[in-house]
């Protein structure tokens, strides 16, 4: 997996078993991995890139190997050997996303772009490989994501207990699990944005010398503008009912841009705009859950994870606008907040290998669960898991 954000590629050694109908999931081993210097701008820039079609073509083939090499290096440091694995899951690295649906002639069309060559995953392991999920929603009239609501129910679902899961990814999105634990009764969408404009504006301000706020010590340093915070705030996003879903299109390096600009005209010192856009998540997430969710749902814990839960400041600000409800991470559960995310993807892969839908209509918007991604084939026979 690697998400908006992206930082790198985040790999989950998961075993999956039947209980009670529905699948059982266990984290064996987990593994985040950089991506290698230079890609992460290579994917940023990709809209500006003046040779677009041949980057995304070589960048395809390029992330493909590093997934591939992730995945091998998990298996090195689990111990655990190639033969002893079903599937690949590969959500691949999102460089378009366009949920919202625009005519063409007599058809209604909505699109979104993960690169990360299956092919080439399948080939350099030897293993069953199933990717691409997102399309396969949209061509039911979803939204393609959030595709993680499903694998949050089978981690963190808990009867008599609503929760919501916060996942501070690149872009925020939470899912709310009703305490009657009933799929039909989950909801999920994006909030807005999680990392993406932090990370955004600390490599802007920094030169290119820091890649996010480490610890979130730099929000830490600076106050809050709250004019630019309001004004952040009236992005016709956040006026969207879900379903809804954004990427880079909505918060993205213009949208840096654009801030960073404004911040030097106004004479915001780096410390306050810094402060300023973590204060916009966060109010991304709060005015999320009061508007959506907290009328409806008797939300009891709200679980975080995603990379954005080692940012001090993101994690602080959140527990005190969410009083006196608890803000806890997925780790207090007992479950690691990095690894989240990519665990979601491999449920996806087992249900897509099994025949089984693996999005909720509730969440993406689609007329129906249908089963997700294309299947690669392996090297091997794969029929062990059915
Ligand atoms: N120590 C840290 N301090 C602050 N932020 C961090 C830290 N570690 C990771 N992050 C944030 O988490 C992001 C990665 O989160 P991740 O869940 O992988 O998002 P995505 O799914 O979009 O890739 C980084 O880009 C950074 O913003
Ligand atoms: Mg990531």
């Amino acid at each position: 997996m690697s998400g908006t954000s992206a930082d790198g590629i985040d790999a989950a050694l998961v075993e999956i078993t039947r209980e009670d109908h529905q699948p059982a999931v266990k984290l064996l081993h987990f593994e985040q991995r950089p991506y290698p210097p230079g890609i992460r701008d290579r994917i940023l820039r990709l809209p500006d890139h003046p040779d677009a079609l041949r980057e995304v073509c070589r960048l395809n083939v390029l992330l493909a190997e590093l997934f591939a090499q992730a995945a091998l290096h998990l298996l090195e440091a689990a111990s655990t050997s190639a033969s002893e694995v079903a599937l690949i899951g590969s959500h691949g690295q999102t460089i378009c996303h366009l949920p919202t649906p625009v005519a063409e002639g007599d058809l209604v069309l909505r699109s979104t772009l993960q690169i990360g060559e299956p092919c080439v995953i399948a080939e350099r392991t030897g293993l069953w490989t199933v990717a691409d999920f997102r399309p396969r929603d949209m061509a039911v009239g979803g939204e393609g994501a959030p595709l993680t609501p499903y694998p949050h129910y089978l981690l963190f679902g808990h009867p008599g207990r609503c929760r919501v899961i916060v996942n501070l990814g690149g872009i925020a999105n939470l899912t709310v699990l009703p305490s009657d634990v009933s799929v039909a009764a989950i909801e999920a969408f994006d909030a807005g944005p999680g990392n993406v404009l932090i990370d955004g504006v600390v490599r802007r301000l920094s030169g290119g010398t820091a890649e996010y706020d480490v610890d979130g010590a730099w929000a830490a340093s600076g106050r809050v503008n709250q004019a630019l915070l309001k004004r952040l705030l009236g992005h016709p996003f956040f006026r969207r009912p879900p379903p809804r879903s954004a990427g880079q299109e909505e918060f993205g390096p213009r949208m840096v841009e654009e801030i960073v600009v404004e911040a030097e005209q106004k004479k915001i010192p780096p410390a306050d705009l810094v402060a300023t856009v973590s204060a916009f998540s966060v109010e991304a997430v709060v005015g999320s859950l009061e508007t959506f969710v907290f009328p409806r749902h008797p939300v009891r814990e709200i679980l975080l994870c995603g990379g954005g839960v080692r940012n001090r400041w993101l994690k602080g600000a959140l527990a005190t606008r969410l009083e006196p409800r608890a803000v806890l991470t997925t780790d207090d559960v007992g479950f690691p907040a990095r690894a989240v995310e990519a665990t979601a993807f491999a449920v996806l892969a087992y249900l897509t290998f099994a025949g089984q839908p693996g999005n909720l209509p509730s969440a993406t918007g689609a007329r129906q669960a249908v089963p997700l991604g294309k299947i690669i084939p392996g090297k091997g026979y794969s029929g062990m898991i059915l």
